[in-house]
């Protein structure tokens, strides 16, 4: 028998060990991604989107009833105009601040709500009940002969 022994070769072992503690590592973490994604999303609201115009009209005055809501645009978002059932107009951005969907009037509430989430919000645009932490933007409303003209709110 020779003196000389026949090492075994450790170093392709180790590097497979260790490229399989990689991928169970990526694949962890990756599951753990995939699963607060959602839910991170689901807590933080987006940022607003500047609307890029400041007036628009937003109906005829014949295309309303009373207590109705219409969906118009408002630059590069939807906005919601309502007619109150004692003939006055509301308008508000038609964007929930939860994740965005876009809102609508429940005649029969009398309240604004969001389907997405049941995110609910009053006349005032007030985020009264569901997930979205913060009310809707109200604009300013004119009648200017048949048109129903919708205007950003002037700070004062
Ligand atoms: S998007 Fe969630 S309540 Fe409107």
């Amino acid at each position: 028998m020779s003196s000389s022994s026949v090492q075994p070769h450790l170093e392709p072992q180790v590097t497979r060990r260790r490229l399989i503690s990689i991928l169970l590592g990526g694949g962890l973490l990756a599951s753990l991604a995939s699963f607060f994604y959602p839910v991170v999303r689901y807590l933080v609201p987006p940022p607003v989107a500047d609307l890029g115009t400041d007036e628009v009209v937003a109906a005829k005055i014949a295309d309303l009833k009373s207590n109705s809501g219409k969906i118009f645009r408002f630059g590069s978002r939807p906005g919601l105009l309502i007619m109150n059932a004692d003939g006055t107009y509301r308008a508000l951005s038609a964007t929930c601040t939860h994740l965005g969907c876009t809102v609508q009037y429940r005649p029969d509430l009398r309240e604004i709500w969001c389907a997405c989430h049941n995110g609910l919000y009053d006349l005032n645009g007030r985020n009264i009940s569901g997930p979205p932490p913060r009310p809707l933007e109200v604009f300013d409303v004119h009648l200017r002969g048949e048109d129903i003209v919708v205007s950003r709110k002037r700070e004062s």
